[in-house]
């Protein structure tokens, strides 16, 4: 979603700027804008696509802006309006320019004011009346400062915005639910919209707090809080990391991060396991409390992994949970007297969904723990407990690694609240860290599969639509199945439990259907695959992936890949994670095959902080 950048103070401030907004691209974006001021004058340089055309626009101008000390840039991820130049940001009114992320929810209102003034309006954004109050109350009270705050204090919504003035070297910026964070260097201060992407150029950040305003020079940021007192907020050290950037020889990010996930998960797993075999969860933090259940609330892929959760809770800790898009459950008034806790699960901590999600249920009185990527962002920040991933930034749209290292956090939430609660033995807490550390080295054997994958993507590439089948812990595997090919590659596709095809689904198969089916040794295989004869014998055309132990129960599959088969009593309860890559190469390997964007797929932002 949108992504901003301001920089105060610092020679060559737009190309600068445009680095920023390079580490930004990855949250999604369809146009992309720059403004700066030369000898007080206020100057723009727009463009439609990707930050390249902006990039060559800016280059014919480079020698003439060299010494540009002042800019703020953005990436926008069209709301309000088309994706057309007059809608790029900055949005000016006037001497102002302003670049703005999040939605200004009574713009109509403000709109109609506005025009009622006889203010002409350029464009069809929100955002456009921001400027246009910033003009209005600049001729009544000529204080910049002054006129961003009386906006502030009009504006609704949840948003991050930054405006610029021609007659100061100064950037006001404003946050309400939407995230951004100012970096602090020697002798230039700057605002982007993650720590991430100013890290090249500052060593320290301060994240602003919900409702913060602050206004930066080149020597100064001062912030102030919801109540407009001056406020003093923590300065935190930031390591520049490069690496984030390159694709280590792959040809997407999306690729390497599918690879990197035996490394991430030893990661994750080494900061879930002490040295004692313990695992660092703490379920007292989390308010699990006896005869009262757990509420997850995520988005997306992340929602899949809270239904993973699900299966793996309840069934190893007796503790009811209940699955809750996140977007649903903030309007749905949700009766929660069964319910202590709530558990958010966030790759990038700034899904405004999960993050209202969350908010609800403080509201509620339920105790929140999220489970997130990323330190310090707003979810992680307003969480009463969190617990952290160690995926590493993650840059393809789809997520990836970020959802196996989910799924390794929520079954090791499942298993300590188990022995907590004495629902197991030690020996099977025991037996089953020992399996965890296990885990990381398996997935490399999956990975190993891969030319398999690029076969079978080769053979469903030209597809229309296409099912995906699971049954019991893997039904949340289908649907993830189905989300991230469809997000990839564009075509259709659609996952259900595979019990469910009979009452209704069933309807869809035609000759030469692509079926793909994940399956585990988990007891209800017999049952899965008479699911899949069932659309065999409809025409269906028929993948089954499976593992090891299946092996002599689908003889008549023509199409499959068999995965190696886990340790004994945990082949099945793993399974969900091990699954994950055969769903994610498929898509990747169609998405490719296609010749689709496959680390910034239409439409998709990585960040999703609009509602
Ligand atoms: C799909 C995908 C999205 C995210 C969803 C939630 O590949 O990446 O569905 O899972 O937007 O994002 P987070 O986890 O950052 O809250």
């Amino acid at each position: 979603m949108c992504g901003i950048v301001g920089i105060v103070g610092k020679n060559n401030a737009c190309k600068h700027a445009l680095n920023v907004l390079k580490n930004l691209e990855y949250r999604g974006y369809d146009s992309a804008g720059l403004a700066f001021l030369k000898n007080n004058d206020l100057n723009t340089i727009k463009a439609l696509g990707k930050l390249n055309e902006l990039k060559s626009k800016f280059e014919t101008l480079e020698e003439e802006i060299k010494d540009v000390l002042i800019a703020i840039g953005h990436t926008r991820w069209a709301t309000h309006g088309k994706v057309v130049l007059e809608n790029t940001h900055p949005i000016l009114s006037e001497n102002i320019a302003v670049v703005h992320n999040g939605i200004i929810e009574n713009h109509d209102q403000i709109r109609l004011e506005l025009k009622e003034k006889k203010v002409i309006f350029e464009t069809t954004t929100d955002t456009e009346v921001i400027p246009h109050l910033l003009s209005i109350s600049m001729k009544n009270t000529n204080n910049f400062f002054n006129a961003c705050v009386s906006v502030v204090d009009k504006i609704e919504g949840a948003y991050a915005f930054a405006a610029i003035h021609s007659s100061k070297e100064e950037i006001f910026v404003a946050r309400k639910t939407s995230p951004l964070v100012l970096g602090l260097g020697y002798g230039y201060n700057i605002v982007g919209s993650d720590a991430q992407s100013i890290s090249q150029l500052v060593n320290e950040v301060i994240y602003l707090n919900d409702g913060d305003y602050a206004i930066l020079n080149k020597t100064k940021i001062q912030i102030y809080d919801t109540n407009n007192m001056k406020v003093e907020r923590e300065k935190i050290n930031i390591k520049s990391n490069y690496n984030i950037l390159s694709k280590n020889g792959y040809k997407h990010f999306m690729e390497k991060e599918i690879h990197e996930q035996p490394n991430v998960l030893i990661n994750t797993i080494g900061s879930l396991v002490r040295e004692e075999n313990e695992l660092n969860i703490f379920p007292e933090k989390m308010n699990i409390k006896k005869n009262y259940g757990i509420t997850i609330c995520a988005a997306g892929t992340s929602h899949y992994a809270a239904m993973v959760g699900k299966y793996w809770i309840e069934k190893f800790s007796s503790v009811p949970v209940n699955v809750e898009l996140s977007s649903e459950y903030r309007y749905r008034n949700p009766a929660t007297s069964m319910y202590s806790s709530m558990i958010v699960i966030s790759q990038s901590g700034e899904s405004i969904d999960t993050l209202m999600a969350m908010r609800e249920a403080k509201r509620l009185n339920l105790k929140t723990t999220a489970i997130t990527n990323v330190e310090n962002s707003s979810i992680d920040r307003e969480a009463d407990y969190s617990i952290y991933t160690h995926a590493g930034p993650e840059v393809g749209v789809a997520s990836t690694k970020s959802f196996t290292s989910q799924l390794i956090v929520l079954l090791s939430i499942a298993m300590k609240i188990a022995i907590n609660n004495k629902k197991i033995t030690i020996d099977k807490y025991n037996d089953f860290i020992k399996n965890l550390k296990l885990v990381p080295n398996f997935l490399s054997k999956i990975l190993s599969l891969n030319e398999e994958f690029i076969k079978l993507a080769q053979s469903i590439k030209n597809s229309q639509n296409i099912l995906y089948l699971g049954r019991g812990i893997l039904y949340p595997l289908a649907l993830e199945g189905a989300l991230k090919l469809k997000e990839l590659s564009y075509i259709h596709s659609e996952g259900f439990a595979a019990g469910e095809m009979k009452h209704g689904p069933i309807a869809l198969i035609e000759e030469g259907m692509p079926i793909i089916m994940f399956l585990t040794s988990d007891g209800m295989e017999e049952k899965s695959i008479s699911n899949l004869q069932e659309a065999l014998a409809r025409g269906g055309n028929i993948f089954l992936i499976s593992d090891k132990k299946n092996l002599k129960k689908i003889h008549n599959i023509q199409n499959k890949v068999i995965v190696p088969s886990f340790q004994e009593n945990w082949n099945d309860i793993f399974s969900p994670i091990f699954m994950s890559i055969p769903a994610q190469l498929i898509a990747y390997h169609v998405a490719r095959e296609r010749g689709t964007d496959v680390d910034q797929p239409r439409n998709l932002a990585k960040s999703v902080t609009v509602e």
